[in-house]
């Protein structure tokens, strides 16, 4: 059988790039008889990034309704908080000990973080915290904890998944005497969709405040957000140039390709703005309104979902429990025989 496993930090709304990112390639790869999923809330990634109580504990609740919204059948896969394994930062200490330093200075959180206080003046390290500079090592035990082999994300997260596995490599060579302690991921990107633009045609990101919710507003915010898509003067009946902004991409990331072939072609014909976002907020409102219903419903239910999310903490850990039992004795902590 083959283990999927995917995270979403618990530090904002959920919007469009995580769904086609991520939500949805994992939802499809969970469907396969031979497929064991693991779908979980970073709600301690997200104390990285964010030091509001509030924001954090809606947006945990927020992650999981939408989870749950998109279809995800939480009696067939395995969904929990990260906040409730407590073998996950146990686990991220073993892996620190083995993980160099200079890995860590290559991530690009990181490295993103150090240039902009370089292009600032400031003292290299400046607003860093040791969380954020070990981002990785965590992401790396989400994913170890559980044997997963495969990691669907949109591409940014790529290169986190890579030092998971550079980072299993050497545990494994340290600890294994020969044998897989740990497996190795490898990271799943749906080409189409790796990185979905936001409304100024960079990156859709919490970080770039660019994004398009998921769900939150119901369709006039998403019909408000698509207005607000930056795009040229071109009039109407002018041609325009269908890859000048982020229209078409996030388009084609809810349409087969023939609907997404003629909306571009239709741009260039001369389609007014107006209407092609119009036609942008139809064709995803077609996909996602009967979710958002279902949204609706289970965010005013959170002790329901605070049930499936402490039965699914208690699934993962009766695979957790051991699978530490077994790294502990490995490197030396050991059980009294
Ligand atoms: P996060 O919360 O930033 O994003 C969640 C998922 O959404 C994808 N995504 C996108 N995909 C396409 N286009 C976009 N514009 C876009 N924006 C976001 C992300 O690639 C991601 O798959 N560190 C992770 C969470 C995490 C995790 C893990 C993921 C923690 N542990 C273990 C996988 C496995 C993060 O911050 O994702």
């Amino acid at each position: 059988r083959t283990r999927v496993l995917t995270g979403i930090t618990t530090t904002g709304t959920p919007h469009l790039g995580n769904y086609v990112g991520a939500i949805r390639p994992a939802l499809r790869m969970a469907q396969a008889v031979d497929v064991d999923a693991f779908f979980f809330l970073a709600d301690y990634h997200a104390l990285i990034k964010c030091d509001d109580p509030e924001r954090i504990a809606r947006s945990r609740l927020e992650i999981a309704a939408t989870w749950l919204a998109c279809g995800l059948d939480w009696q067939r896969v395995t969904f929990y908080r990260q906040s409730d394994i407590p073998e996950i930062p146990e686990l991220t200490w073993l892996l620190t000990c083995v993980t160099a330093k200079g890995l860590m200075n290559r991530a690009h959180a990181y490295k993103a973080a150090v240039d902009a206080n370089a292009a600032q003046g400031e003292d290299a390290d400046a607003g860093v915290t040791l969380g954020l500079y070990s981002y990785p090592v965590l992401m790396a035990a989400d994913i170890l904890m559980f044997g997963a082999q495969r990691v669907p994300v949109g591409r940014d997260q790529v290169q986190h998944i890579e030092m998971a596995r550079d980072i299993a490599q050497r545990f494994n060579h340290l600890y294994g005497a020969g044998k897989d302690l740990l497996t190795l991921p490898a990271a799943v990107v749906d080409e189409d969709v790796a990185t979905l633009p936001g409304l100024d045609g960079r990156k859709m990101s919490k970080s770039y405040d660019n994004t398009i919710p998921l769900f939150a507003g119901g369709p006039r915010a998403l019909e408000d957000a698509i207005a607000r898509i930056v795009t040229d003067s071109r009039r109407p009946g002018e041609p325009k140039d269908p890859d000048s902004n982020a229209l078409c991409a996030i388009y084609r990331a809810f349409a087969t390709r023939a609907q997404g072939d003629a909306y571009a072609a239709d741009l260039r014909a001369g389609l007014a703005w107006g209407e092609a976002k119009q036609r942008l907020a139809t064709q995803i409102e077609d996909e996602i309104g009967p979710m958002r219903a279902r949204y609706d419903r289970l965010t005013v239910e959170s002790n329901q979902i605070e049930e499936i999310l402490q039965e699914g903490a208690a699934k993962a850990r009766t695979l957790a429990a051991p699978l530490l039992a077994r790294l502990r004795q490995a490197i030396g902590l050991r059980a009294p025989q």
